[in-house]
């Protein structure tokens, strides 16, 4: 999930007046017979009490599709599509000479850092990202590779390593499907940000920029004026969502309660459109509150130096058709949150 800014322009009015994004289906491969694992239990990993307890569990057996790496071009589009919002968030807290992209993606990102005159290199486990990536001519250096493997794959250490819209889907889909064990959901996590400790060098700097959950994650909300459309799309994504905590929302008529988390993440969801369900609808965008993100960094080993919860208006535009309250007032869920810590030393 990602993009803003430049949104609102590629949105178009659907018959009912409600503003959808035009994105279209995106190839999601599923995995080979690759065996999923369960999401960690809460109290295996006292980690959890910062999720404030809401990891979600996928019923034994449930199979989720290995990380997509066939992205279409408009895939590539989107993730560009809030460059301005990315590079706005990131490029103040960078820390050169050496940076790392991780999950670059399409590279508007990356190519941003490079222009600001930081030496850049880029990792992402898609072969179309990599193509993309290679083409800008300008980074010194462009791995196919899984996050957690910065340390094999890069050589130096890094004075900066970024990861805008990338943890999530290190949740969502797991470590590289070709090493075991394969981890998946705060596992995952866990080791990805271990690792990228790993090849920062001195006080070097991680940049989260990512989904964040509302504060008070578990308190109601709710929403009312949903279209035709609108509950459609409720139903698809109850069906296609992996996540039993996501799903906890409640419908009747037009009217959709549910935890502030779950109605959060079902609307960041619904403005990239129905269509976009195929993956959107796998993914959990938000991990952490703003808190929640810190403590946990904190307890792998980093030092918060900033941190901010922003609400890009493209979404709330998106939106506008709808009424969302909590606690009996008007609510928004913020869209995005950046984290940026310091490498703690450990002498
Ligand atoms: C939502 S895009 C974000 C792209 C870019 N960082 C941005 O902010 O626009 C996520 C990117 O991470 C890549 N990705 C997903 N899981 C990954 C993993 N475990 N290791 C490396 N790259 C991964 C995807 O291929 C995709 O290009």
């Amino acid at each position: 999930m990602s993009a803003l800014r430049s949104m609102r322009t590629s949105y178009q009015k659907r018959p009912s007046g409600r503003l959808v994004s035009q994105t279209i289906p995106l190839r999601v491969r599923p995995a080979g017979g690759e065996p999923a694992r369960d999401a960690p239990e809460p109290d295996e990993d006292p980690s959890f009490s910062l999720a404030l307890s809401l990891p979600d569990r996928r019923p034994r057996g449930a199979r989720l599709p290995m990380p997509t790496v066939a992205l279409e071009p408009r895939y590539f589009d989107r993730m560009g599509s809030s460059l301005g919002d990315k590079a706005r968030m990131v490029l103040p807290h960078l820390r050169g000479p050496l940076v790392l992209d991780v999950g670059a993606g399409g590279g508007e990102l990356t190519a941003a850092i490079a222009g600001a005159g930081f030496r850049t290199s880029a990792l992402d486990a898609a072969p179309d990202a990599i193509t993309r990536l290679t083409a800008l001519g300008m980074l010194h250096e462009v791995r196919r590779g899984y996050a957690e493997q910065v340390p094999q794959l890069f050589d130096e250490p890094f004075d900066t390593i970024v990861v805008s819209a990338l943890l999530h889907e290190v949740y969502s889909y797991g470590t590289s499907p070709n090493t075991e064990p394969i981890l998946r959901g705060y596992d995952a996590l866990a080791l990805t940000v271990t690792r990228c400790r790993e090849s920062l060098r001195g006080r070097g700097r991680l940049i989260i920029r990512d989904g964040v959950m509302p504060e008070r994650p578990t308190e109601p909300a709710t929403v009312d004026g949903l279209s035709d459309e609108d509950v459609e799309a409720f139903h698809d994504y109850l069906r296609r969502s992996p996540h039993p905590l996501l799903r906890a929302l409640h419908l009747r008529g037009r009217s959709l309660t549910g935890t502030r988390h779950a109605v959060a993440e079902f609307l960041l969801t619904l403005t990239w459109g129905i269509e976009t369900f195929p993956r959107e609808a796998l993914e959990r965008y938000q991990l952490f509150t703003l808190g929640g993100y810190s403590q946990y960094a904190g307890d792998l080993g980093f030092d918060l130096v900033h941190s901010e919860a922003v609400t890009q208006q493209g979404y709330v535009d998106a939106l506008s058709c709808l009424r969302v309250t909590s606690g009996d007032r008007p609510w928004f869920p913020a869209t995005n949150g950046l984290w940026v810590f310091e490498k703690r030393s450990t002498s």
